[in-house]
């Protein structure tokens, strides 16, 4: 078999793992879907799916990764040949690739908003009214989000090119630490503005009365966005880790860093959006039109701090996507190169160039397209719903059935435990969440939202 790269040490596959699933999902998409859920009750659920559910899942796609050496579509040949596993694998794919599209374009914007934070753009401007004016006007044009979210792809294409191994690894052990000292300061700022009270009480008192199916479906789409997981992307990084990646390590490393992040992202936010009076439920504009804010009314008497501590988040937020998308493009990547036999050249090509053309369908309907819908959704949210809602975590319940029922138990076992190298207590507890727990809980969120119960 040919001799495949592989990350250089176990921490450079931890944060390569935690620099895929710390992104937009974390900073930009958890808060506005908790504001839109209700907020505490929603973050309740969502820790019980992340822990529950997506780490054994996560572990699953680690072992089936490392195990078969191999792409998402390709692992299935390996492990199952004949069969209709492998549809998991394309399923996984065209998500990989549909996600990536929209997720472009959010990417975009934050390179919008590092030009602004370093032009001084936003000095002067303090009603909240201003920003979100200035959002809206960006959001909607027709050529400067697509500029961004061209140029996004075209910075990820690049790494993809150069191959994964010196990229994404070197990278994400600089950025990772750095995002992480970032957002405890500025949390600590959210926290100082005046009526921050009201922000932490919306995020952790929980009124249960809230709870809906559709905030267990939310909550658990979230849950597979935020980990990266149901579409074989954490399989792929699988595939480079070495002998000795302890998996369940991993997982549950990944797993505390991306809700620590996504928590503190949640400190920053709402205490910001309560102060100066937005709803927090703005939805995907939420992000962009507090945080600005949060640093004028913050460091507003010291102008060059606020210039330097917006500019340095803008940068590690495009940073915290640039990781992500990297993730997202080696999949579909990986999977046309290995499966397809084209060049990885040729392959990363494809998918940048197909991204784009759907991205830009995703950037025009915040403006020109914002009338045209599928299913009641512009096509961005129509996309993202799609992916996160239905695609991933049907994914991850046929990942853990993949792994639970059919895949031998040894094989398993080898993985998790390094060849019984390593002591495995909740192993038979960690089989039977794949084979029951996850399964079903996952299909009665399906059926409840489909609305068959
Ligand atoms: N987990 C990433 C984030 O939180 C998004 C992502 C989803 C990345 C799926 C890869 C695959 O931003």
């Amino acid at each position: 078999m040919k001799e495949r790269v592989n990350f250089g040490s176990k921490i450079g596959a931890i944060l390569a793992a935690a620099g895929s699933a710390v992104g937009l999902g974390n900073i930009w998409r958890f808060p506005y879907e908790t504001g839109n859920h209700g907020g505490a009750a929603f973050i309740f659920i969502y820790l019980i799916c992340i822990f529950l559910i997506g780490l054994p899942i996560m572990i699953a796609e680690f072992s089936i990764g490392r195990h078969s050496r191999a792409n998402t579509a390709g692992a299935y040949k390996v492990l199952a040949p004949g069969t209709p596993w492998k549809y998991v694998g394309y399923m996984g794919v065209l998500a990989g690739f549909l996600i990536l599209s929209f997720y472009s374009v959010v990417a975009g914007w934050t390179l919008e908003y590092t030009l602004q934070a370093l032009s001084n753009g936003f000095s002067g401007m303090t009603q909240s009214k201003e920003f979100t004016l200035f959002f809206a006007s960006f959001s909607s044009s027709t050529f400067r989000p697509i500029l961004w979210m061209f140029c996004f792809l075209i910075m990820t294409h690049i790494i993809i090119e150069m191959g994964v191994k010196k990229g994404i690894e070197k990278s994400a052990k600089i950025m990772m630490p750095a995002l992480f000292l970032l957002i405890v300061i500025l949390a600590v700022c959210s926290l100082t503005l005046p009526g921050a009270g009201n922000g932490l009480e919306f995020l952790f008192k929980p009124d249960f009365s809230k709870v809906t199916p559709k905030v267990f479906m939310g909550a658990m789409g979230q849950a597979f966005f935020s980990l990266s997981l149901g579409l074989g992307c954490l399989s792929t990084y699988a595939s480079y880790f070495g002998k000795e990646a302890n998996l369940s390590r991993t997982a549950i490393s990944v797993g505390i860093i991306d809700t620590f992040v996504a928590i503190i992202a949640g400190i920053i936010i709402f205490p910001a959006a309560f102060s100066v009076g937005i709803s927090p439920d703005a939805g995907p504009s939420l992000l962009f039109i507090t945080l600005p804010n949060v640093f004028q009314l913050a460091f507003g008497d010291i102008p060059l701090l606020a210039y330097l501590f917006s500019l340095m988040f803008y940068i590690l937020l495009a940073l915290a996507a640039f990781t992500s998308t990297i993730s997202m493009h080696e999949v579909v990547t990986a999977f046309i190169h290995e499966e397809w036999k084209f060049s990885r050249r040729k392959a990363a090509w494809m998918v940048t160039v197909g991204c784009i053309v759907l991205g830009i369908c995703s950037s025009l309907s915040f403006g020109p397209w914002s009338d045209f819908h599928l299913f009641g959704l512009n096509i961005f949210d129509f996309l993202d719903s799609l992916t996160s809602k239905i695609m991933l975590p049907l994914g991850g319940m046929l990942i853990s059935i993949f792994t639970g029922w059919y895949l031998d138990r040894r094989i398993v076992w080898n993985e998790i435990s390094n060849e019984s190298k390593l002591k495995v207590p909740l192993f038979k507890a960690y089989i039977f969440i794949l084979k029951y727990i996850a399964p079903i809980a996952i299909s009665l969120i399906f059926i409840k939202e489909l609305g068959i119960l």
